[in-house]
């Protein structure tokens, strides 16, 4: 199973990248956002918001006390964030597990490492870590495709080409998550 992985310079190219994925996600896709405090999830769905023609002057921002957020987007716009969620019986009380898992839209989730076994077993995982001002980004399809699709794409405006990763995949856990 391979993992890409590339290094962004800066927010323009985090949302440039939830852009690209935008662009070529389907209703029923889900990803799957891992990463510390402040490594730039919520600023890859408002890239992937953007891609799905979010009206002008609506916000995205991290759904952190309501757990989840539906955007009025051409595909409906899931976000969730299980910060602050305690387990998946939580989960399936809200209806998360139906509606993240309905086909009818596409579901984005910020530590979703927090409940992996929220997220079904196709969605598309991607880490952002800090890395010297920057954030390095790391995708791998939770089953095992080669993301060649993702590879023949250039990485977003100024940053570097793919590379495989031989790092840890994006959902193994790490202290920080
Ligand atoms: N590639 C990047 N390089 C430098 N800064 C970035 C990059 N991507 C995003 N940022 C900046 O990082 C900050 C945090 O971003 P964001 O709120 O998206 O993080 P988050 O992971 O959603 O945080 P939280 O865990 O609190 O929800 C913002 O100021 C954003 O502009
Ligand atoms: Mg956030």
């Amino acid at each position: 199973m391979s993992a890409i992985t590339t290094l962004l310079p800066d927010a323009a190219a985090t949302r440039a990248l939830g852009l690209l994925l935008g662009e070529a996600l389907f209703p029923g896709d889900v990803l799957a956002l891992v990463g510390p405090l402040g490594s730039g999830k919520t600023t890859l769905v408002q890239g992937l918001a953007e891609a799905l023609d979010l009206p002008a002057g609506v916000p995205v921002q991290s759904p952190t006390f309501t757990v989840c957020n539906e955007y009025p987007t051409r595909v409906p716009l899931l976000h969730v964030d299980l910060y602050r969620l305690g387990d998946i019986s939580e989960a399936e009380d809200i209806g998360l597990v139906d509606r993240l898992c309905d086909g009818d839209g596409i579901g984005v989730v910020e530590w979703a490492g927090r409940l992996p076994e929220l997220i079904p077993p196709n969605a598309l995982w991607i880490r952002l870590e800090h890395e010297e001002g920057q954030r390095r980004v790391t995708v791998a399809e939770g089953d095992g495709g080669e993301l060649r699709w993702l590879q023949e794409r250039s990485p977003p405006g100024g940053a570097r080409p793919w590379m495989i990763s031989n790092a840890a995949m994006p959902w193994e856990p790490r202290s920080s998550d």
